[in-house]
């Protein structure tokens, strides 16, 4: 029998009135995503109005993507933008816990100071000051030319420097992919079940009407993929975020005969493709495909994520499109550019990501050992690429109480219920191997493995 306080105006019009009442708490943030509502039932009971009216306002808000309804489980708040505004002093980013296994980014310590310097020296102290001026919105072309062929090296990616443009990250670029899909005239999205939420965001601000496919141990499910409307797909083929799935050579092939099949895009985050342990890196989807697939990759995982920058190769059609978006801003530092395009040339790219490799191989190899806890409630799943590992739980009580554990040991960690848009059947938890600085690693794992032993 949940409560649920909802100020409504006096008069007609109870169905829009309610509606109004969730969006505005939705809105500003006091209903949180994975709230339960009361069943129909009870809210029309306590507002005095029919039951069909609920029923009705629920449907509308779930279409709007406020609410996600679950069978078995009701009805529940989903994971929307809030208008909250925080303090001006306010760190976004929240506190860093002194033990930080969160995934998401490289230790900081492991930073190329001394290599990065020297590019960035050559660029600031060329006399002929190309660095200072703007930057060509799609990115300097000497980044460009350089990544195309880093791409085409590394990742097998099938791109001319005419068809890469650098943007702020992913996640900016993102935003300008969405953006030249609406004025496409693409409308909605497919995504993974689970995700980065700030990328369902991006999706949703800029207008684009978001849908969730499940994924198995091959990857996204194409036969349900096939059943939506969508035109376009955001999917992470070589490691998928959270779950540490590599999408499997058959499910890359059905994808792609989809997308041709539905005249629709696919949007592949590459986004720590670089990092594989078992063996040589799996290619890019891309290259099955250039005309289908618009390929993303990030300096975030195998730089920094500071630096804030991130690439796409698009298929010529949408390349002015892209370049139509991109006019509008007026682009990333061109210094940084032009030292990444430096630092690739001179090797030193490559030279970091192989050192990184065998760094975090060993990371993973003892983190595997270390939490091999031989408890059967707590499954670490087989990982061989990236920077963490998901273990399961059997539910989301125990996802919750062991992230209460952790904050309480100032341990960083997520559950998988922050990538998931409405509460889901899987439970577990992600642990980052790549941030607690080298000193600390043993440390903060024997303080983790204590976290999960209870
Ligand atoms: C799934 C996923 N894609 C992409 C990125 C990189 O995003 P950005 O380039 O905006 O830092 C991240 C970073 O955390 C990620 O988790």
């Amino acid at each position: 029998m949940l409560e649920l306080h909802l100020e409504l105006p006096s008069g007609p019009g109870r169905r829009a009135a309610i509606e109004t009442a969730l969006r505005d708490s939705i809105r500003t943030g006091r209903l949180v995503a994975g709230t339960r509502l009361p069943s129909s039932r009870v809210l029309a009971h306590d507002l005095g109005v029919s039951r069909s009216t609920i029923v009705s306002a629920y449907e509308q808000l779930n279409a709007e993507g406020f609410l996600a309804s679950r069978h078995g489980q009701g009805t529940v708040v989903a994971d929307v933008p809030t208008g909250a505004a925080p303090a001006d002093d306010e760190d976004l980013m929240g506190p860093t816990p002194t033990w930080d296994f969160r995934p998401g980014e490289p230790d900081p310590t492991s930073f190329p100071r001394r290599e990065w310097m020297q590019s960035l020296r050559r660029i600031v102290s060329d006399p002929s000051g190309t660095a200072m001026g703007y930057p060509d919105p799609r990115g300097r072309i000497e980044l460009r030319h350089t990544l195309a062929g880093h791409l085409a090296r590394t990742r097998s990616v099938v791109t001319d420097a005419g068809s890469v443009f650098v943007y702020g990250g992913f996640a900016a670029g993102l935003g300008f992919i969405a953006e030249a899909f609406r004025r496409a005239g693409i409308t909605r999205i497919a995504v993974e079940e689970a995700m980065l939420p700030m990328h369902r965001m991006v999706l949703r601000v800029a207008g684009l009407e978001v849908e969730t496919i499940r994924v198995d141990n091959e990857g996204i499910v194409v036969e349900e993929l096939a059943t939506s409307s969508a035109g376009a797909v955001l999917v992470t083929p070589a490691n998928h975020y959270p779950y540490g799935i590599t999408m499997s050579p058959d499910r890359r092939a059905q994808l792609v005969s989809w997308a041709d099949l539905a005249d629709a895009w696919i949007i592949e985050d590459d986004y720590d493709g670089e990092f594989r342990y078992d063996r040589r890196p799996i290619g890019a989807l891309q290259a099955l495909a250039p005309h289908r697939v618009i390929y993303a990759g990030t300096a975030s995982k195998s730089l920094a994520a500071g630096l804030r920058l991130g690439w796409l190769a698009v298929p010529d059609e949408l390349r002015p499109g892209l370049t139509a978006a991109a006019n509008l801003r007026a682009g990333v530092s061109s210094i940084d550019q032009l030292a990444l395009a430096d630092f690739i040339e001179r090797g030193q790219l490559d030279r970091h990501i192989r050192t990184m490799r065998r760094t975090y191989d060993t990371r993973r190899r003892t983190m595997l050992e270390r939490l091999d806890l031989g408890d059967a409630d707590l499954v670490v799943q087989p990982c061989v690429a990236g920077l963490h590992l998901c273990i399961s739980v059997p539910s989301p009580e125990l996802e919750r109480e062991i992230l209460v554990r952790a904050e309480a040991a100032d341990i960083g960690l997520l559950g998988l219920s922050t990538f998931h848009r409405a509460p889901a059947e899987r439970a577990g938890l992600t642990v980052g191997f790549s941030r607690p600085a080298q000193h600390a690693f043993a440390a903060g794992l024997d303080r983790l493995a204590n976290v999960f032993a209870g």
